[in-house]
This record gives structure tokens, C-alpha cells and sequence, in this order.
């Protein structure tokens, strides 16, 4: 098959969060399996060039409509992790993507939605025939009807459009005029039955447009796919989603090993493997020294907490946690950015609070190299989500022997299994779970892995070795990608025929 990937983000070059992992992750899966794969994202002035190899300009520019003329956009190629990729430099007025960060400015529905068809000019343009256009997200999500509206007829028929909702809380809604600029018909689409947004009749919902508009609809886990098709979990849309049921189904992210492998990971100090724990011990040191905290207790347990600082992760709960542990005896770091203005003051202010502590360090920024380093030299990871489409830093975490101590909502309910709980074999048991999105939740949680990870050493040990060799690559959720794509393009040819 061929697949086009139509982006906002890709790891590691342009990444905010688990989208960036999984567009690249996902990608070179499909290429392992043998399928021709192109990604497509826009060419930010804040990306990590020194990522990209052979990035050059192609001499042709493409064209693409917007707000009733067109505009030239300089196309440049490159290589990331083996997967080519292109990169659209929209050469209009307002710089779309030179903005210094890649998402928040107040025009992201004109940025995306120039981008979505500028994707798909791109794709005309050069006389590509891919079979899966793949969409993600709000952002792209204008893909879908752009497509069958504008696109197949003018020839780029050959494809199916798969679209990935990594989280329905982003919908990017705006007031229904606005789908003008990029061409599409306002009338035609603000209709319940099409792109008008459930709750607001002079708005527009993209997520809701390329559910209605594409043959696969996915999300990020099974569980996740259950509580989007509830009036609670479904932020709006789960009487849509209801109604496409068919074409929609929860697949789990895996994480690309290759990127997260302890035992090549070039950003540690040590390097090491299930069969060699005294390199974590070595990693744990290290952090210790760098951040300067305490080492005079070699077992302390550290916690760590990787994240985006916004509601969904449950930051109240984050919150307790650091001082829980704390009370607990053991030792906090906290990794984590929030756009959320009154969220990074408040967690400056615990950081501020806990400076000069020697158990507990906030560092309120995005750092992909310290990231490797707390996963590495952290001894449990916690999510307290209060919604999770899928996650991926618990896979991370049990990666580089981490135990995830995780809330059991969405992908957290479909990959962290508790040590506690003897419904589950023995061979699947790989954290600690908590149903309640409150603080003695968190607690009961907290406490028990305390209580493992202090009182019997050895079985800690054994279960470290354990989660390190779980299968968490790609392989499986490719396949099953590859199953959805295949099948729809076989009944699209047989409706041909
Ligand atoms: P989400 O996409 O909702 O943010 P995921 O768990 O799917 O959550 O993915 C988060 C990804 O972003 C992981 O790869 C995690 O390591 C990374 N990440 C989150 N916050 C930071 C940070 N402050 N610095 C570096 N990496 C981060
Ligand atoms: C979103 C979700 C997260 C998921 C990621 C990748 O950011 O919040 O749960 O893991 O997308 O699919």
C-alpha cells in the first residue's frame, strides 16, 4: 500500500505530545511491513533541523487556494528516521508556521486548515496515488471533506481517508463562516448530519466533519473508543460517533523501541537492560548528582511524572502525589510544561517552595533528553489521568523499568495491569492501578508500590525484569492499521467494479 500521513506533528522533530510518537512511530512500522509511507507536516521555524537529514527545497511550488486567490507554498523534502518526509512552507503574508511554537496562536483553524489543502494540493499536484490518506486530529482533520469535496473529483481518486482522533477534547470548533477560506461550502457542511457542531448551530466542528467524512475512524485504545461513545466521555460527539459506529474502532498505540531502548539510548549516562539493573542504579545516581538531590539512601524509591500540565492529566492529583511521596519517604521529579498560564504559576510556585529540598525537583519545561533520563533513573511513574485516550509514557516507563502507578481510565485501562489484582495472569501484572480520580485514590496506589518496592526487594526486582520485557513495539497496532486499510480499499474497489 501506499500511505500518506498528513500531520500537525512528528517526532522527534516537531513534537508536543504523543501525536508527534505516534505519526513517526506507526510510520515506520507500516514501512517495516513493506508499504510505501510519506508523512506530510508543516515546515516550522521551530523544529529540531539538526533531526532531518538531506532537507532541500523542491523546484517545483506548489499552489493552493485560500481566502478566494492562490498562494504559492515552497515544498521541501527530507529524511526522518528513515521515513520521507515533506515539509509545506506556505509563503503567505502571515507566516503560518514561523511563529516560534506550534500550536496556541490565535488564527491555528486558518494555519490548519491552509495546511490540510495544501497537504492535498501537494498530493494532486505531483501525480502521487496514494491508497490511505491519514489524517490525525483537529488540525487535519479538514482532510476528509476537503478531499471528497474538492480533491476526488478533480482526480485524486484512488484514495481511502483514515482518520485518528488522539483526543475528542480538542475539537477546534469555530464559527461555521470561517471553513469558507479554505474553500469548502459553508452551506453544504453546517448541517447536523455534516460538520455543524452538536451543541452550537452557527459553529463547525473538523473532528466532527472528518468523522462523517472518512471511511476509518480510529482512536487511541479500546477503552478510550467505549468512553467517547458516552454522553461523559464524548465531550459532544458520542451521539455522532454512535451513528458511524461501524467504521469506528479504538486501536492501541504501541511506542517505537528503537527511539526508547535503554540499552542504546544514547541520552543516558549508563546504558542498560533487564539483565542489567545496575545500570538504572547508576542512572539513578546520576539524576541525584545533576539535580542535586540527597543520595545518602541508595533505595529511596524515586517517582517520576512526565507530562503536558493541563486538566486531562489530573494535576490536582499530580500535585498530591509529589507531596505524598514526600510524607512517604521517597523522592519526587517532575517534568512538566503547561500552556495553561494559572497551571505553570502554580507549579512554579511549588517549585519555588521545594528549591533547595533534597527530595523533590519541578522542572517546568519541555526537555526531550531529561525526559530519557527520569524515565531511566525513576523507580515508579505516575498518571493519575482523569481521562486518557491512550498514553504512552506508562509504555515508556515500563520500558526502562519504571513502574507505572496509573489511574485506570482509557489506554492507561488497556496497558497498566496491577501486581494486586489476581483476576489478572501472574505474566500481565505490571503496576498499580486506582479507579478513583481523587486523592485516596492516588494513595491506595502510591502506598502499595511503597510498600512492595521497601518491604520485599526481590519480587520488585523480578517484576522490573518482567515489565522491561514486555512487547510494547508497534508491531501488533500496525497490523491491525494495515487490516482497516486493506479492507477498505478492497470494497472500494469491489464498489468499482
Ligand atoms: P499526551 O500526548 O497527551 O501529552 P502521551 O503520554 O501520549 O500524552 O505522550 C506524551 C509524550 O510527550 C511522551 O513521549 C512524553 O515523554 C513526552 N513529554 C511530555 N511532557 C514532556 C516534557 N515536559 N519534556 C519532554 N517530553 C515530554
Ligand atoms: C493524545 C492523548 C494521549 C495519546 C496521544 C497519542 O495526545 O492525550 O493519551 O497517547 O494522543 O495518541
Amino acid at each position: 500500500l501506499h500511505v500518506v500521513h498528513i500531520a500537525a506533528e512528528m517526532a522527534p522533530v516537531a513534537k508536543v505530545g504523543g501525536l508527534g510518537d505516534v505519526v513517526t512511530g506507526l510510520s515506520k512500522a507500516l514501512q517495516k511491513r513493506g508499504h510505501l509511507v510519506e508523512i506530510i507536516i508543516p515546515k516550522y521555524d521551530c523544529m529540531q533541523y539538526d533531526r532531518i537529514l538531506d532537507l532541500r527545497a523542491l523546484d517545483a511550488v506548489v499552489e493552493s487556494y485560500f481566502d478566494g486567490r492562490l498562494y504559492k507554498n515552497k515544498v521541501w523534502v527530507g529524511t526522518i528516521d528513515g521515513l520521507p518526509v515533506y515539509f509545506i512552507e506556505p509563503l503567505h503574508p502571515d507566516k503560518f508556521f514561523w511563529r516560534g511554537q506550534f500550536y496556541g496562536e490565535h488564527d491555528d483553524f486558518k494555519r490548519f486548515s491552509f495546511f490540510s489543502r495544501a497537504a492535498l494540493e501537494l498530493l494532486l499536484q505531483s501525480g502521487k496515488k496514494p491508497d490511505i490518506i491519514h489524517c490525525h486530529d483537529w488540525q487535519t482533520a479538514f482532510v476528509a471533506p476537503l478531499y471528497w469535496d474538492l480533491y476526488a473529483p478533480k482526480g485524486l481518486n484512488s484514495a481511502r481517508i483514515c482518520f485518528t482522533c488522539h483526543n475528542f477534547e480538542y475539537q477546534g470548533t469555530a464559527p461555521a463562516s470561517e471553513l469558507a477560506s479554505c474553500g469548502l461550502d459553508v452551506q453544504e457542511l453546517n448541517r447536523p448530519d455534516r460538520m455543524q457542531d452538536n451543541s452550537a448551530h452557527d459553529r463547525i466542528n473538523p473532528v466532527k466533519g472528518a468523522v462523517v467524512f472518512s471511511n476509518i475512524v480510529t482512536t487511541v485504545s479500546p477503552t478510550y473508543a467505549q468512553e467517547v461513545r458516552t454522553a461523559e466521555g464524548g465531550k459532544g460527539l458520542h451521539s455522532t460517533l454512535n451513528l458511524h459506529s461501524k467504521k469506528f474502532v479504538g486501536i492501541l498505540n504501541g511506542i517505537d523501541t528503537d527511539e526508547w531502548n535503554p540499552a542504546t539510548d544514547s541520552f543516558l549516562e549508563v546504558q542498560y537492560s533487564s539483565n542489567d539493573l545496575q545500570g538504572k542504579a547508576a542512572n539513578k545516581r546520576a539524576i541525584r548528582k545533576q539535580l542535586g538531590l540527597s543520595s545518602a539512601n541508595a533505595l529511596k524509591p524515586m517517582v517520576g511524572c512526565i507530562t503536558r500540565l493541563v486538566p486531562q492529566k489530573g494535576v490536582h492529583l499530580i500535585r498530591h502525589a509529589l507531596y505524598r511521596t514526600l510524607e512517604l519517604g521517597g523522592q519526587f521529579l517532575l517534568l512538566g510544561s503547561s500552556p495553561v498560564p494559572h497551571i505553570q504559576r502554580e507549579f512554579e510556585g511549588i517549585a519555588n517552595q521545594f528549591q533547595n529540598h533534597d527530595d523533590i525537583r519541578l522542572i517546568l519545561k519541555y526537555d526531550e533528553s531529561l525526559s530519557h533520563h527520569i524515565f531511566a533513573a525513576s523507580d515508579m511513574l505516575i498518571i493519575p489521568s482523569i481521562f486518557e485516550p491512550c498514553g504512552l509514557t506508562q509504555m515508556i516507563a515500563m520500558r526502562y523499568g519504571s513502574i507505572p502507578i496509573a489511574r485506570k481510565t482509557g489506554g492507561l485501562n488497556d496497558s497498566v495491569f496491577d501486581v494486586d489484582d489476581e483476576t489478572i495472569p501472574f505474566q500481565f501484572q505490571n503496576g498499580y492501578t486506582f479507579s478513583n480520580a481523587d486523592e485516596q485514590g492516588v494513595n491506595t496506589a502510591l502506598e502499595r508500590a511503597f510498600s512492595h518496592y521497601k518491604n520485599d526487594p526481590q519480587s520488585w526486582q523480578q517484576l522490573v525484569h518482567r515489565v522491561m520485557s514486555i512487547e510494547l513495539g508497534w508491531a501488533p497496532s500496525a497490523s491491525q492499521y494495515e487490516e482497516l486499510y486493506l479492507k477498505s480499499v478492497a470494497r472500494a474497489r469491489a464498489a468499482r467494479q
